[in-house]
């Protein structure tokens, strides 16, 4: 993977998750990006390669290709789940910009759950947890009770895109079977022309890996383990994602080689499955999986980098990312090296996330001190007032905190003290994201499962 000083790469989003990306092409080249709002980061990032900035809808493809050209940017990297469903990629490529993501057909396998969960169970059934498709009211019942007659809790998931939102879980968010049948039927009639994917609820350790394909080729990145819920201890709503860590090696602490061997030979079979039925894939292929006593289990798939997943990802990349761009825009990915350190990101949010806020709230940094400590900062639904201080945006999480360290614990603490220390707001944040007692909790789960000589 040559760099080269000329490129310049065109970004679609305004998250935190963009703002890593505009951060690390910053490095060797120009970026210009199409925004849904000002993002400080990337604002930055623009303004210091010379790029361009336009503020738009990020899901209009005439609007982004229209952009596109204007700002004569050479490459586009889109990755956000909305804009890739709207099928961008497909509208830049054929205006002949070179577009790295998923088109609107490939990351069908984000957008539209059961087509997942249906190719996940065509190319690897003794993964696939138990479900049910509810395409009509009348479904409900006679799917509920093949849970039920086996014991089982269920996961409701909506069909389509929720943002991580609306899939909600027996009992923690439904408390029985009636809650489940309630949730289905609002579904069904709030989200006309989809259905309802109804999944046993696995009992283990959820975690994400992603690999990095061009196609052909395959790179698996270091696992992820995320924090979906709210508050601590995993309670509360399903979220975009409160926080996330890897570990310095690249499988987690709870995981053994055979676990990551099994999702790369899944997602390189979904891959060839793709490529085989007209749709390839290039891009990122997120995994979400669950590690159970039985072994590894399907949970989801993402077509672009998690978020925060992405993050951590990119923070401990040991090479350009515009030459992992151009790699898998040309077909030639080899290998990626990845800095054998820990990476933790905690996102802060206004209080009442993931609900809206009822009006934006001023926050206020010490960017110099929270560099002294080795912290790196992505900002996302948010606006910047003056130097030190911002304004919430919308609905989104807010911003981004990220350290990297030997251990996961170190580096969580390290982001605990600075937000401590040099945040100031009404803003909120999980203290336990990859906190001693959390890796610790999270390691003696799976130990008695690693023991088994199948699984090691
Ligand atoms: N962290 C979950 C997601 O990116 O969808």
């Amino acid at each position: 993977m040559t760099s080269s000083q000329q490129d310049h790469f065109l970004l679609v989003g305004a998250g935190g998750r963009e703002a890593s990306f505009a951060l690390k092409l910053a490095e060797d080249s120009r970026v210009s990006a199409f925004v849904s709002h000002n993002n400080p980061t990337i604002l930055e990032c623009v303004t210091t390669t010379g790029g361009k900035t336009h503020v738009g809808d990020v899901c209009d493809p005439d609007a982004v290709t229209g952009f596109a050209l204007l700002s004569k940017a050479n490459y586009a990297f889109v990755n956000a789940d909305e804009p890739l469903a709207h099928g961008i990629v497909d509208k830049l490529t054929d205006a002949g910009i070179r577009t790295i993501g998923a088109t609107r057909a490939a990351s069908r396998i984000e957008w539209d759950k059961i087509h997942a969960m249906l190719l996940m169970q065509s190319v690897s059934p003794e993964c696939t947890p138990r479900y049910e498709i509810v395409k009509t009211p009348d479904d409900i019942t006679p799917a509920l009770d093949t849970f039920q007659e086996l014991g089982l809790d269920i996961v409701v998931k909506p069909q389509g895109l929720t943002g991580g939102k609306g899939v909600k879980v027996m009992p923690e968010h439904l408390s029985d079977y009636q809650a489940c049948a309630d949730y289905t039927a609002e579904l069904l009639s709030s989200r006309p022309g989809e259905k309802v994917l109804l999944v046993e609820k696995l009992t283990g350790i959820e975690f994400t890996i992603m690999g990095i394909t061009d196609g052909d080729n395959l790179v698996m990145s270091p696992a992820s383990y995320d924090y979906p819920f709210r508050y601590e201890n995993d309670t509360g709503p399903g979220t975009g994602g409160m926080g996330c860590f890897t570990a310095a090696e690249k499988k987690l602490p709870f995981l053994t080689d055979n676990d990551i061997q099994q999702c790369r030979e899944i997602m390189h079979a979904i891959i060839r499955r793709l490529a085989e039925s007209g749709t390839p894939f290039s891009g990122v292929l997120n995994g979400g999986f669950f590690k159970t006593v039985k072994g590894i289990r399907f949970m989801e798939f993402n077509s672009r980098f998690g978020d925060p997943e992405g993050l951590n990802i990119l923070a401990i990349l040991q090479q350009p990312f515009s030459g992992v761009l151009r790699a898998i825009w040309s077909r030639t990915l080899t290998d990626i090296d990845f800095i054998p350190e820990a990476s933790v990101i905690k996102y802060l949010v206004a209080p009442e996330y993931p609900c809206k806020s009822p009006s934006a709230t001023r926050f206020k940094l010490d960017i110099t001190g929270l560099r002294s400590l080795d912290l790196n900062l992505f900002f996302g639904a948010c606006e910047q007032i003056d130097s030190h201080t911002f304004q919430t945006l919308g609905s989104s999480r807010v911003l981004a905190i990220g350290a990297t360290a030997s251990d996961i614990a170190e580096a969580s603490e390290r982001i605990n003290q600075g937000i401590d220390q040099f945040v100031r707001g009404q803003l909120e944040y999980r203290r336990d994201i990859g906190s001693r007692e959390d890796v610790d909790r999270l390691i003696s789960i799976a130990l008695p499962w690693n023991t088994n000589p199948e699984n090691t």
